[in-house]
């Protein structure tokens, strides 16, 4: 046993939150590692939104997809996330944001804090009771640590009998490492 690395830990959630058949989204398809996640969970019976500003990066999202044989559940968007809902139009079981750049591209087109929460803010209204929200946050780089000031006290000010918010990052390693939040809206009793 070993204590899982951060985006590692965010893809086992996402495996035990969703099933075949479910609605999803990535807020930020990158090179498409996460949106290939949740297309293989949901199934071709499932659907899944993957938006990004970048066509090199929905490019990228859309090679990986196909090679993997996931290509025909997800809808890739060109527009950023803070207009996901005029797309997504069913509730979703999950939503990942994996924030900052391009791994490999311009490091000037990063997420910004006040489109990231508009865009969490919007994801969590469309998440299913029960559903996981996800926030990978690179504190690291100084918009990055803006950004993820702001998520976490958006987060933290959640209702807690609305939802609940787990932080997972390791607090011994140097530089500011990344670390998730993970919110899951509650079931309704
Ligand atoms: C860290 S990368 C995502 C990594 C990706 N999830 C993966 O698995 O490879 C962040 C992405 O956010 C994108 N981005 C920046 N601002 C955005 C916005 N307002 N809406 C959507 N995507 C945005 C960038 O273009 C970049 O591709």
């Amino acid at each position: 046993m070993h204590l899982s690395p951060v985006l590692q830990f965010a893809h086992a959630l996402i495996n035990a939150c969703l099933k075949s058949g479910d609605c999803a989204l990535d807020g930020t398809a990158g090179n498409g590692h996460d949106t290939l996640c949740l297309a293989r969970c949901v199934g071709k019976t499932g659907k899944v939104w993957a938006f990004d500003v970048q066509p090199q990066a929905l490019a990228n999202t859309a090679t990986r997809l196909e090679e993997a044989g996931e290509r025909s559940q997800v809808e890739l968007v060109q527009t950023g996330h803070e207009k996901l809902a005029d797309y997504v139009n069913r509730p979703i079981s999950a939503a990942v944001f994996n924030f900052g750049w391009l791994p490999g591209g311009d490091k000037r087109c990063t997420t910004q804090a006040h489109t990231s929460i508009r865009a969490l803010a919007a994801a969590l209204a469309l998440l299913k009771p029960g559903g996981l929200l996800l926030a990978v946050l690179y504190p690291g780089h100084e918009a990055g640590r803006e950004e993820a000031d702001a998520v976490e006290q958006w987060a933290a000010a959640l209702p807690q009998n609305e939802c609940s918010v787990l932080k997972y990052g390791f607090v011994n390693q140097i530089n500011r490492p990344p670390y998730l939040l993970a919110v899951e809206k509650r079931a309704h009793h």
